[in-house]
């Protein structure tokens, strides 16, 4: 029986490849996208939520969400993955229409559909999950894994508040709802995604294959390839691809360790911090398993594999 899996996702170079990972894993059904704002505007990440379900040649539900965070208003980051999310090249948009129902709404439809059962992968800021979650707040008791990517579990973030990652960063207040009200949940960080780079080489050795995916995440990720090298990184970050791989292959997660983690809402200069409680001196439960690491060649042919390279 295949596990299904739900994907909240704000596409994004990252999390496309982490979607196409999904769809190369035989185990798993992609039972529904779920699309918020963040790498970029809504209307884009939606948009390029269906084309990647085009891509793959599937008919899964995408479900438009949150335009904005929940409190305070946020940057994007269209620097990174170009102002339309993915690599502005102009791909042939999908004729495929979005779902009727909002995000919060699908993420409570595929837990009751699917009780006890449902993987959700969150890919981007979790003002979705937020929602759904102050919806219903007995959501987590349907849920059989939460995978999380984001935060920065020793402070060395992504954002210009130091201690942020971008996903918790653009919607803190989300993430603080989901963090308090999840009972326990997986956490895949941006410092794992530092630690666990792709080789230049062996990416561009993989987009060479003869495959409309590897073909399509080529054009779309070139921007953002260009981008990394400029800043003189070793390899291609893929932050999501990474959280993909902890939540299709849990015997993968080579290092786990579980603790309190809290976010930081109001700090001028540590707003969206992840804050661990490494020590256990807060005497509260943990409600993290935070992946310290992926085994590295089983999160690489994941990665080829999704790209029709393996
Ligand atoms: O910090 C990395 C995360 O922020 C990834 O999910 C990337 O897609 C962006 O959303
Ligand atoms: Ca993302």
């Amino acid at each position: 029986m295949t596990i299904p899996l739900l994907i909240d996702t704000d596409p994004g170079v990252d999390d496309a490849l982490a979607i196409l990972m999904a769809y190369a894993e035989p185990s798993v059904e992609v039972v529904a996208l779920t699309v918020t704002a963040g790498n970029v505007g809504l209307a884009h990440t939606s948009a390029n939520a269906l084309k990647l379900v085009d891509l793959v040649g599937a008919d899964t539900p995408v479900h438009a969400g949150c335009a904005t965070p929940l409190v305070r208003p946020a940057e994007d980051a269209a620097y990174v993955h170009g102002n339309d999310g993915f690599g502005d090249t102009g791909y042939e948009r999908s004729t495929r229409e979005l779902a009727a129902s909002h995000a919060a709404q699908a993420i409570l439809e595929a837990s009751h559909a699917h009780t006890g059962r449902l993987m959700i992968v969150a890919l981007g800021p979790l003002t979705n999950l937020a929602l759904a979650l102050r919806l219903d707040p007995t959501l987590p008791q349907r849920v059989a894994r939460l995978v999380v990517m984001g935060g920065a579990v020793t402070g060395r973030g992504n954002t210009h508040l130091v201690p942020a990652e971008f996903n918790i960063g653009f919607d803190p207040e989300a993430a603080h709802v989901v963090f308090s009200g999840w009972p326990s949940f997986d956490l895949v960080d941006w410092e794992a995604t530092v630690r666990q780079g792709l080789a230049f080489e062996d990416v561009e050795r993989w987009l060479a294959a003869d495959d409309a995916r590897a073909r399509f995440y080529a054009s779309i990720s070139q921007r953002t390839r260009d981008w990394t090298r400029e800043r003189g990184r070793g390899g291609m970050l893929v932050a999501d691809a990474l959280a993909m791989a902890a939540a299709l292959e849990p015997a993968a997660c080579t290092r786990v360790e579980t603790r309190h983690v809290a976010i930081e809402l109001d700090g001028a200069l540590t707003r969206g911090a992840t804050v661990v409680d490494w020590e256990g001196r807060m005497g509260r439960p943990a409600n993290a398993r935070i992946v310290l690491e992926v085994a590295q060649a089983r999160f690489e042919a994941r990665v080829a594999a999704a790209l029709g390279a393996a």
